[in-house]
C-alpha cells in the first residue's frame, strides 16, 4: 500500500531511539522529510544520519527538550525554517520515571507534567497554526496502553495519570479539529523492547527480587498472547499509517500494538 506520504513533512519527537527513531525511520522510508528531536545533540545527529544511510530521506535532527516551552519552540521553530509547511506531528517524550504514589513528591508530579502531558499540548499548539493554514495535517500521540489498563503498571503512577490526560484532551480536539481537516489520533505501545523497556523491567525485577530476563519471561509465557515483546519496526508500521493520508477517514481513534495484551473489549 502506498501511505500516500512522499514529500509530506513530518516532526518525530523524542527520536534518538526506541520507538520515536523507529517512527522517524518509517516515515523518511515512506519519502516524508522528518525533523526530529531529543535532548542530546550528538544522539539526534547520530540517528539522523543513520536513518538517512538506510534510506536516502530527508532527515533534519533538532536538539530539543520537549519538556519545555523553550523546547518545542525550538524544535517546531527550526523544522518550519527548514521546511515550511507541517503536515504530521508525532508527540512522543521519554517517560517519566518508575515509582508508586508514596515514592513521589510535588516535585517529581511538575516534571512528569510537564514532560508528558505539556509536550503534549505545547507541541500541538505550536502545530495547529501551520496545519490550519495549509488546510489539514495529522497529530498522533504515541502513548501507553495503560491509558486502558493502569492496574497492570502499579509502578508506573505518573504515566497512568498524566496519559490519562493526553487521552482526554485527544478526544475531545479530535472532534474541535475535525472540520478543519486535521486529525487526532493515539497509538499505545505494549510491550515494545526498548531501552525503556530493560529500564522497567530492571526496576520490576528489583521490587520483586527477581531479574530483569525472568520479568521479561513472565510477560512473555503469560501475559502476552503472541508471545513475545514486539520491535519498534511493527510498531512504527501503525504510527506511519494513522499518520498517513490513507487513514483520512480515521480520527479520535486511539490503538493499542502490544500482540493482544489488552484483554478489553475496547
Ligand atoms: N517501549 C514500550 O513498549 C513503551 C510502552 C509504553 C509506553 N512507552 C513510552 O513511550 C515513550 C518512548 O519510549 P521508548 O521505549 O522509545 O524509550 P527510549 O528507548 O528510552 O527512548 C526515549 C527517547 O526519548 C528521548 N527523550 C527523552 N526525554 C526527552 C525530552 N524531554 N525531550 C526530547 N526527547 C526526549 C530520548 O533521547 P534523549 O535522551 O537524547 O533526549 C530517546 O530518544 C516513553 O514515554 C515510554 O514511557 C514505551
Amino acid at each position: 500500500m502506498d501511505l500516500g506520504l512522499a514529500g509530506k513533512v513530518a516532526l518525530v519527537a523524542a527520536a534518538s531511539k526506541g520507538l520515536g527513531r523507529a517512527i522517524a525511520e518509517e516515515l523518511a522510508r515512506e519519502g516524508a522529510r522528518v525533523a526530529m528531536c531529543s535532548r542530546s545533540e550528538a544522539a539526534i545527529t547520530a540517528a539522523a544520519e543513520d536513518i538517512v544511510r538506510k534510506t536516502k530521506g530527508d532527515v533534519l535532527p533538532i536538539a530539543a527538550d520537549v519538556s519545555t516551552q523553550e523546547g518545542c519552540e525550538a524544535f517546531a521553530q527550526t523544522a518550519a525554517a527548514k521546511y515550511g509547511a507541517l503536515d504530521i506531528l508525532v508527540v512522543n517524550a521519554g517517560g517519566p520515571p518508575p515509582g508508586r504514589f508514596d515514592d513521589l513528591d510535588d516535585e517529581a508530579w511538575r516534571k512528569a507534567f510537564e514532560l508528558t502531558l505539556m509536550s503534549a499540548v505545547r507541541l500541538t499548539r505550536l502545530a495547529l497554526p501551520r496545519m490550519r493554514a495549509q488546510g489539514g495535517g495529522s497529530i498522533v500521540y504515541s502513548t501507553s496502553t495503560s491509558v486502558r489498563q493502569p492496574s497492570q503498571y502499579l509502578s508506573l503512577i505518573l504515566s497512568n495519570a498524566l496519559r490519562a490526560g493526553v487521552h482526554g484532551m485527544l478526544k475531545t480536539i479530535a472532534t474541535d479539529l475535525a472540520r478543519e481537516g486535521i486529525r487526532v489520533n493515539a497509538v499505545q505501545p505494549g510491550r515494545i523492547a526498548t531501552d525503556r523497556l530493560v529500564q522497567l523491567d530492571t526496576d520490576t525485577a528489583r521490587r520483586q527480587g527477581t531479574t530483569p530476563e525472568a520479568v521479561r519471561r513472565r510477560y512473555e509465557e503469560q501475559v502476552i498472547p503472541m508471545g513475545r515483546y514486539g520491535t519498534p519496526a511493527e510498531y512504527a508500521a501503525v504510527v506511519a499509517f494513522l499518520a498517513s493520508p490513507r487513514a483520512s477517514y480515521v480520527t479520535g481513534v486511539s490503538l493499542q500494538v502490544d500482540g493482544g495484551m489488552l484483554l478489553s473489549m475496547w
